[in-house]
C-alpha cells in the first residue's frame, strides 16, 4: 500500500480499500460513542442499538478514556517508559503516547491493534511523532506470541525492563473458549519484574438484563462484547500486586478530583497490578 500522508487519511471522505465497512467493527462503533467520524452506517447502526438500550454507553466510553488517561500518567510517575497498548482504539486526543509524552518524553509506545482502520490513523497521526519511540503494529490479541515477538515490538521496547501492558476495553472482545485468561498470563510472563498490567473491562454486575441486551448490538459485529464479573475481571490479575484502589468502576480508579455523579452507571471494571517478581 502506498505511504499516505495524515491529511489523506484524515480526509473524512476518503475509505481506506481493504476496510470491510459493510460490518461493524467495535473500534468504529466506540469512535462513534466518542462523537468522532471516522465510522461508517454499519457501525453506527450497531451503536445506535446498543445506545438505545444502554444511553449510558457514551458515558461510559468517555469515562473509559478518562481512565486510560489517568492510568498512563499514574505509570509514567512511576517510572515507567514502555508502553505496549493493545487495541488501541483510533487514536485521538489523549492517545496514550501525546499524555505518556507530556510526563516522559523518552517513554516509548507500540500501538496493537487489530482493525485495519486503526492501523491507517495511528501511523498517518504518529508520522510526525518523535520517531523510534512511537510504533504501530496490526496484531490481534488473541496470538500475543506474534505481538511479543514481532520485530517492529521487539525493536521498540526491551522486554528486559519493566513495560506497562495496556488491556483498555478490549479484553471483553476475547470470547471465554479464546482463554483470555491464558492470553494475559502470557503476556504477565513475558514481563520483567517491575512491569504493570492495566486492564479495563465490561461487566453486567449492576444491571445483568440490560447490559445483557446492549451487547447484542455487538452480536453481528467482528466480535461480540463478552461481560464478565468482578471476579473474572479480578482473575486477569493473578501473580500481581494490585495498586490501590484495585479492581473498581472505572471513575473511582484514582479519580482526578470529585468522583462525577452518576458514576455508579459507569458499568466497567478498572484495575492496575504490579509485577514485583517473577511468575513461574
Ligand atoms: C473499545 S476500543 C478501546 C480503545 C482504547 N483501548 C481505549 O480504551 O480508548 C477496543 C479496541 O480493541 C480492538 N480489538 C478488538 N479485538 C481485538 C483483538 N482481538 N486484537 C487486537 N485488537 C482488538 C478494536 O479494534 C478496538 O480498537
Amino acid at each position: 500500500m502506498a505511504e499516505l500522508s495524515g491529511s489523506d487519511v484524515l480526509n473524512s471522505d476518503w475509505t481506506p480499500t481493504e476496510i470491510d465497512t459493510s460490518v461493524a467493527h467495535p473500534a468504529r462503533m466506540y469512535d462513534y460513542y466518542l462523537g468522532g467520524k471516522d465510522n461508517y452506517a454499519a457501525d453506527r447502526e450497531a451503536a445506535e442499538k446498543v445506545l438505545a438500550i444502554l444511553p449510558e454507553g457514551r458515558a461510559m466510553a468517555l469515562a473509559n478514556r478518562a481512565f486510560l488517561g489517568r492510568a498512563v500518567r499514574y505509570l509514567a510517575g512511576v517510572g515507567i517508559r514502555q508502553f505496549l497498548d493493545i487495541g488501541t482504539g483510533i487514536p485521538g486526543p489523549g492517545s496514550t503516547s501525546e499524555t505518556a509524552h507530556t510526563v516522559a518524553p523518552d517513554a516509548r509506545i507500540v500501538y496493537v491493534d487489530n482493525d485495519p482502520i486503526v492501523l491507517t490513523h495511528a501511523r498517518a497521526l504518529l508520522a510526525g511523532d518523535r520517531p523510534g519511540l512511537t510504533t504501530v503494529v496490526q496484531a490481534d490479541l488473541r496470538s500475543p506470541g506474534d505481538i511479543l515477538d514481532h520485530p517492529e515490538v521487539r525493536r521498540v521496547l526491551d522486554f528486559d525492563e519493566p513495560v506497562a501492558v495496556l488491556l483498555v476495553a478490549v479484553l471483553h472482545f476475547i470470547k471465554t473458549d479464546e482463554d483470555p485468561a491464558g492470553i494475559v498470563e502470557r503476556l504477565k510472563q513475558h514481563l520483567a519484574p517491575g512491569s504493570y498490567l492495566v486492564v479495563s473491562h465490561g461487566t453486567g454486575d449492576f444491571d445483568p438484563d440490560r447490559s445483557e441486551a446492549a451487547v447484542r448490538g455487538y452480536d453481528k459485529a467482528t466480535a461480540p462484547f463478552v461481560l464478565r464479573d468482578h471476579k473474572e475481571v479480578a482473575g486477569f490479575f493473578d501473580g500481581l500486586d494490585l495498586v490501590e484502589p484495585g479492581v473498581v468502576q472505572l471513575p473511582w480508579w484514582r479519580p482526578d478530583g470529585e468522583v462525577p455523579e452518576d458514576s455508579d452507571r459507569i458499568w466497567l471494571y478498572a484495575g492496575v497490578g504490579h509485577k514485583s517478581q517473577a511468575t513461574s
